[in-house]
This record gives structure tokens, sequence and C-alpha cells, in this order.
């Protein structure tokens, strides 16, 4: 009798090159998957596969620009479709809304939300294709309600949530799974520059690990940590008076 090996799975994780991207990419490197990893600087990511060592074979890499839609139809054509596309490449800036932010706001905008759509449709073709595969767009709690000095992040993370609520319906019925990650405060080069306390924050390798989890339950939109997730939820159901009232007391 012939025993056939469950085929090694392929991921493609936007954002590879550091903080949750990267804790992320070790980590299904570590359960025997295969990755793709795309991010702009092309050090950082020579530095992850170097970390593998005696299985650098399972990190390809590319050096791209999320907002280079030509670049990444590119890399679609080069590789094989992969069973999960993770977009997670992201940026955050605090902004004082009251002074003028127009390129700051614009460029979280290109990268943040725009940079997700092209990527969605450079790779999403394979997996129509295939009839099958696996879609996380990150997201932020940020989303979910504004809070002080996410002028320029929230909107974008607050768009990303209704993408991937329209687009399951579209993509469930051809095989593809949808989830949405609405991560609280991750300890990463990103948060490092908030001068404020971060209630709830946890390691990449914590949240890496709650991806990991969640990726197979069936749940569309997962967040954590849970009671910082619980606390915004419910800060986002609360009349505006009531939760701006608490943000402006907590948060500020
Ligand atoms: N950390 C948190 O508390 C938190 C909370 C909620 C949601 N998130 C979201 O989680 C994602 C990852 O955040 P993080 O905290 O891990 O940030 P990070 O440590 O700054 O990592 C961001 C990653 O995105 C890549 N990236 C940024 N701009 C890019 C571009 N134009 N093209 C391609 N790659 C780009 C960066 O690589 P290069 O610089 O090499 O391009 C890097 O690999 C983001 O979408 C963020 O909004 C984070």
């Amino acid at each position: 009798m012939k025993i056939f090996k469950n085929k090694q799975k392929t991921a493609i994780i936007t954002g590879a090159s550091d903080g949750i991207g990267a804790a992320f990419t070790k980590l299904l490197i570590k359960n025997g998957w295969k990755v793709i990893g795309i991010s702009r600087s092309l050090k950082k990511l020579k530095a992850i596969s170097k970390s593998f060592s005696s299985n650098q074979q399972s990190f390809k890499y590319f050096s791209c620009d999320v907002q280079d839609f030509k670049k990444l139809k590119s890399i679609a054509i080069e590789i094989e479709t992969p069973d999960l596309l993770l977009l997670n490449a992201g940026i955050y800036s605090p902004v004082n809304a009251s002074q003028i932010n127009l390129d700051i706001y614009k460029k979280h905008l290109n990268i943040n939300y725009l940079g997700v759509l092209n990527c969605y449709e450079a790779f999403l073709p394979g997996l129509i294709n295939n009839q099958n595969g696996h879609i996380i767009i990150m997201s932020s709690v940020s989303g979910w309600i504004g809070l002080p000095k996410a002028a320029a992040y929230g909107p974008t993370k607050a768009a990303l949530r209704s993408f991937a609520q329209s687009i399951r319906y579209d993509l469930n019925p051809k095989g593809i799974k949808v989830q949405l990650c609405s991560p609280g405060f991750v300890d990463t080069q990103a948060t490092s520059i908030n001068d404020f306390y971060m209630p709830g924050l946890m390691s990449v390798n914590e949240a890496a690990n709650l991806i990991f989890k969640n990726m197979s339950s069936n749940k569309f939109e997962f967040s954590f940590p849970l009671s910082f997730s619980i606390f915004m939820k419910i800060f986002s159901y609360l009349p505006d008076k009531v939760s701006s009232y608490l943000i402006r007391k907590f948060i500020t």
C-alpha cells in the first residue's frame, strides 16, 4: 500500500520582515509550512531567512512594496498558489489632527488599505482557480471605534473590516475562507513610538500563537488580548457620550 504524505502547505505573508508577520512566519515554518514573505527591506528578509538555518528552503522572499501592483502580479506568476494569504503589511504613525497631515493620511491609505487590495487582486486568481484557500486580513481594534491620535491609521483598519465583511459573500461559495484579525496592542517597533500606557500589550510570539490557533476556527473575526478586546468591543457599542468620555479619561 502506498502512503501519501500530505502536501506541504504554503502561505504568503505580507510584512514578513518584522513584528507580527515575522513571528507568524517563524511559527508556520516551525509547523512544517512553506512561507513566501513579502516586504520592502531585503536586509531584514535575508536576516529572517538566515535564522532558519537548515530550513532555509521553506522561506522564499521578495522585496516588494505593497503599493507596487505590477511587481506583486509578477510575483504571483512566479510562485505556486498559496493555501493561506496573510495580508498583514501596514504602518502606523500617531497624528495630531489639529495639524496639516494630508501626506500622512494618504500614505496610510495607500499602504494599509490599497496595499491590501493590491495583494488581494494579485494573488486572488490562483485561489479562485483552485476553488480553495484562506485569506486573513490584518485589521485592528482601532477599526472598531475612532481613537485619539489614530486619525490616519484607524480609518484604514475600519475600511479593511468592511472590505473583509463584504468579500466573504463572494469568496465563501468559491471555497475560500475569509478571516479578519483585529489585535489590540502588540509589542513591535510600530507600537514602540506610543508614549501612552498600552493595556494588555502582548509579545509578537503570543500574537502569532493566537493567529495560528484562531485560523483553524470558524470565527470570521478574532481579536486579542481577550480582556482588552472585550473592553474595546463594549466601548464601540456604548452611546457616544459615554464612550468618548471614557476614551478621553483612560486612553489620552
Ligand atoms: N503592533 C500592534 O499593536 C498592532 C495592533 C493591531 C494591528 N496591527 C497590524 O498588524 C500589522 C503588523 O504590524 P506590526 O506591529 O507587526 O508592525 P511592524 O513591526 O512595523 O511590521 C510591519 C511590517 O509591514 C511591512 N511593511 C510596511 N510597509 C510596507 C510596504 N509599503 N510594503 C511592503 N511591506 C510593508 C514592514 O516591512 P518593511 O518595512 O521591510 O517593508 C514590516 O515587515 C499591521 O497591519 C498593523 O496595522 C498591529
